[in-house]
């Protein structure tokens, strides 16, 4: 009969509409997230050396290196790094808080969808205290108190928790210790380190 012939044609046509569906779901979702540095969904990188990922991580940075202009070298020291539009590399702001957490207060951090918070620990001299070194390891935040050895074995445990052990010539994120002792007055209340008598303060540390 006409009309069933004409339900079996639509049958035969129902995996071709499935799959309009799919890749118009798939093209939207694509769509909306940005591209990354290396997106393999971008064509203009696909074929650059620094994105192939089964390359030595020192080829990928030498590669690199040796795209980036002087300019473009200084724009990425800044915690509000520049895009470098040609390369396919994306501007990144990285300044973020961690205290005693990861903490929504830098530009860096925003919480929300997947990510809607993260845990807050108790004070860090409480931490020091218990002169537990793994402990550190997994919880590390700045400020341990005063004690120079503890700081120093607390400073070791921090970076150690913070980088990851390393495997696969990967690290986790590049530690940077910073507040060092007599020189934490960045700039507050008025204050800065290049503008101050330190040996008023000596007998402080
Ligand atoms: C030290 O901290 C670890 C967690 O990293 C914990 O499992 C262990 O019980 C703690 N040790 C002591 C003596 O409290």
């Amino acid at each position: 009969m006409p009309h069933n012939n004409q339900n079996a044609n639509l049958l035969s046509l129902l995996p071709f509409f499935l799959l309009l569906l799919l890749s118009a779901s798939y093209l939207q979702q694509s769509h909306a997230r940005p591209l990354f540095a290396c997106d393999p969904r971008n064509g203009l990188t696909r074929g650059l050396r620094f994105c192939r990922t089964n390359l030595p991580i020192q080829v990928r940075v030498r590669d690199l290196l040796g795209r980036l202009t002087l300019q473009e070298k200084i724009r990425l020291l800044v915690n509000n790094a520049a895009a470098v539009p040609r390369l396919g590399m994306g501007g990144y702001e990285w300044w973020s808080e961690a205290l005693h957490g990861v903490s929504n207060v830098g530009p860096g951090t925003k919480f929300g969808r997947s990510f809607p918070g993260a845990t807050s620990f108790p004070q860090v001299i409480t931490t020091a205290a218990s002169f537990n070194a793994s402990l550190w390891e997994e919880i590390g935040r700045e400020t341990p108190g005063e004690d120079p050895v503890l700081a120093g074995k607390y400073a070791a445990s921090y970076v150690r928790g913070l980088q990851g052990d390393g495997a696969g010539n990967r690290l986790k994120v590049a530690a940077c210790c910073k507040h060092y002792t007599a020189y934490d007055l960045d700039n507050w209340n008025g204050v800065d380190r290049y503008h101050f008598n330190a040996r008023k303060i000596t007998g402080w540390h």
